[in-house]
């Protein structure tokens, strides 16, 4: 998606929320999002768009050594490593400072990515992957995570059909082995059992304006709790 770059708009300074995307591949992950971000612009509120890995120069830069699929070789371990430092990255530079001024925050993946990826996926212990992140994030964890579940064949298909293998965007992590993309699936529903109050699980199989109601309506209730 195009939030490499950081986008920020309104004014009107509520109360700080952070809300992070998660999902397979194919889960229309980065069109929810958008629609997201434009209602609550035209809301006025003072918004924050960006993406993991990335959102940061240092950021995008660390993302393009992850996503290369030359790098064959990558180990799990340097993977969350090298996640982790954009992420500290993102949350020092951008995200921490965006909540403390009020902001809205919505991030396209965070740390439960690593989880259900390096963690469920690979098969890398929980444990250090969670000391990790709180050293990389300093404690600064999601409001809100919406996860957008689709069957992992239904994504991968989708994502193929949209023509993005043939375009570039098939990156390194995405080539991994069907296998592989249901463990981490697995890993984000018991992620999100765990801490059911932090997580809107939607079904991505439907409409997109089905999908967007759901996730507006999540929003809407935590923005009026706060106000
Ligand atoms: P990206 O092109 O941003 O994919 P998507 O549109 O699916 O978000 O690639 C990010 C890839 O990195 C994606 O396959 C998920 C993976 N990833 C991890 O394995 N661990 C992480 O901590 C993060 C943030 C992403």
């Amino acid at each position: 998606m195009c939030a490499s770059t950081v986008m920020t708009a309104g004014s009107n300074n509520p109360n700080q929320m952070f809300i992070t995307f998660e999902g397979p591949e194919g889960s229309g992950k980065t069109t929810q999002i958008q629609a997201l971000f434009g209602y609550l612009i035209d809301q006025g509120y003072d918004v924050v768009l960006t993406r993991e890995p990335g959102g940061t120069t240092i950021g995008d830069q660390i993302r393009q050594i992850l996503l290369d699929p030359e790098n064959q070789e990558m180990l799990p371990e340097a993977e969350i490593l090298l996640f982790s430092a954009s992420r500290a990255q993102l949350v020092g530079q951008l995200a921490r400072p965006a909540l403390e001024r009020g902001a809205i925050v919505i991030c396209d993946r965070f740390a439960d990515s690593s989880l259900a990826y390096q963690g469920y996926g690979h098969g890398l212990d929980l444990e250090p992957l969670r000391a990790i992140t709180r050293f990389a994030t300093g404690g600064v964890k999601p409001d809100l995570t919406v996860y957008l579940d689709i069957e992992v064949e239904d994504g991968l298909r989708r994502k193929r059909a949209a023509g993005q293998e043939d375009t570039g965007a098939w990156n390194r992590l995405d080539q991994k082995a069907v296998a592989f993309h249901n463990r981490a699936r697995k890993g984000y529903l018991a992620l999100a059992e765990a801490e059911p109050e932090r997580w809107l699980i939607v079904n991505a199989a439907r409409p997109r304006e089905v999908i967007q109601q759901d996730i507006r309506e999540r929003v809407d209730a935590l923005l009026s709790r706060e106000a």
